[in-house]
């Protein structure tokens, strides 16, 4: 009799622990679309990726800006994501490409990260949510680089904005200039 209580007892917790964890996800602020490939590589040109860089995709998806960096320019990158399928996505396309010394992925909510060992930052969320990371950014050092693809930071002025098949890429650098 104890056997069987202490059994019903543990698959009781086994499934309340795996129900708290469901519970606790949080769904993405914005859906999974990936950036073109062209798109990536203007993105991290106009943000004049260089040796020595450390870039933070804040959302990276299946990791394609991360890869592109640590392959090409050869820095340090970080990505990102909320969503777990994206994790094992980026996971994947960095063990794919080789750059594993150089790319890391993080299972994160962006909006609780400290962004300040960043100096290239780069985005594909929503409007709102760019403007929801602006206290986050501005903790950043100065002369970091921040490129938006198509969604721009209401009330901070864009160092360059580009425009490429239908894409804008938008290119911000701190100290932010904030619009009066
Ligand atoms: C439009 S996709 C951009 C993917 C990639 N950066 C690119 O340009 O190809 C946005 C990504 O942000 C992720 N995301 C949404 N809300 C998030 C949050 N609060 N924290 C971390 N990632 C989030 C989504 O799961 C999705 O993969």
């Amino acid at each position: 009799m104890k056997r069987i209580l202490s059994i019903t007892f543990g698959l009781f917790l086994i499934s309340s622990l795996a129900f708290c964890k469901n519970d606790s996800f949080r769904e993405p602020d914005v859906v999974w679309v990936p950036t073109p490939q062209e798109v990536v590589n203007k993105m991290l040109e106009m943000a004049q990726v260089k040796k020595g860089d450390v870039l933070y995709d804040l959302g990276c998806g299946d990791g394609r800006i991360v890869v592109t960096a640590a392959k090409q320019y050869g820095v340090k990158a970080f990505g990102f994501d909320i969503d777990p399928e994206r994790i094992r996505d980026s996971r994947e396309n960095v063990r794919n490409n080789n750059v594993e010394e150089l790319a890391t992925i993080t299972q994160a909510d962006i909006f609780t990260l400290d962004l300040s060992k960043a100096n290239v930052i780069t985005l594909y969320l929503l409007p709102q949510l760019n403007v929801k990371l602006i206290p986050q950014l501005q903790k950043c050092r100065p002369g970091t680089r921040i490129v938006s693809h198509d969604f721009d930071m209401h009330g901070v002025r864009p160092k360059q904005i580009f425009e490429m098949g239908g894409h804008t890429i938008y290119l911000w650098e701190t100290p932010l200039q904030m619009e009066k």
